[in-house]
């Protein structure tokens, strides 16, 4: 049985630093900033607001090529192939496959060329495992990182 973490939350304003990235996220606060349940990057799979799944890569935790070791402990997701609005839309994300641990880059290109093995790794993922397999989440708290078996 496949094991998948959720997180149900909120879409805040992030930085903007996505955007000049060229890899735009949306941004989801976690309420246990102590913890680490979830930590790394992702392949998996958000539902917006009004039911339409999209494929997304997803980074839990401190951005430390940024914040080091001690930033804001946060989800965000880059969805594949989308662009538009999310602020403010209660999103459902399931994050699916562990791709890698968060990484301190020397540099943004450095950050880039790993983000873009992150979104070949996600699309392959996400082709493999179809929206309609996914588990059900139920409505668990915002911000909380929660364990689903499907
Ligand atoms: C798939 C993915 C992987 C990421 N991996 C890392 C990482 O390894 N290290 C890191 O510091 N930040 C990582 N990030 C976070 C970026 O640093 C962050 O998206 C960027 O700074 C923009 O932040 P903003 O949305 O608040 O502007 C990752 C983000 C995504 C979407």
């Amino acid at each position: 049985m496949p094991e998948y973490f959720v997180v149900r939350g909120t879409v805040e304003h992030g930085d903007e630093r996505g955007r000049e990235l060229g890899f735009p996220t949306a941004n989801i606060a976690l309420r246990d900033q102590s913890g680490s349940v979830g930590d790394g990057v992702w392949a998996g799979w958000v539902r917006r607001a009004d039911g339409t799944p999209i494929p997304a890569a997803i980074s839990v935790g401190r951005r430390p090529t940024y914040y080091g070791a001690d930033g804001y402990r946060l989800l965000e997701a880059h969805l594949l192939d989308f662009a538009g609005d999310l602020y403010d839309e209660t999103l459902v994300v399931w994050l699916g496959a562990h791709l890698r641990d968060q990484q301190a880059y020397a540099s943004a290109e450095d950050l880039i060329t790993a983000l873009k093995n992150d979104i070949a790794a996600a699309t392959q993922w996400a082709a493999n495992h179809p929206a309609e397999t996914l588990p059900d989440p139920g409505e668990p708290p915002l911000g909380e990182v929660r364990r689903i078996k499907s």
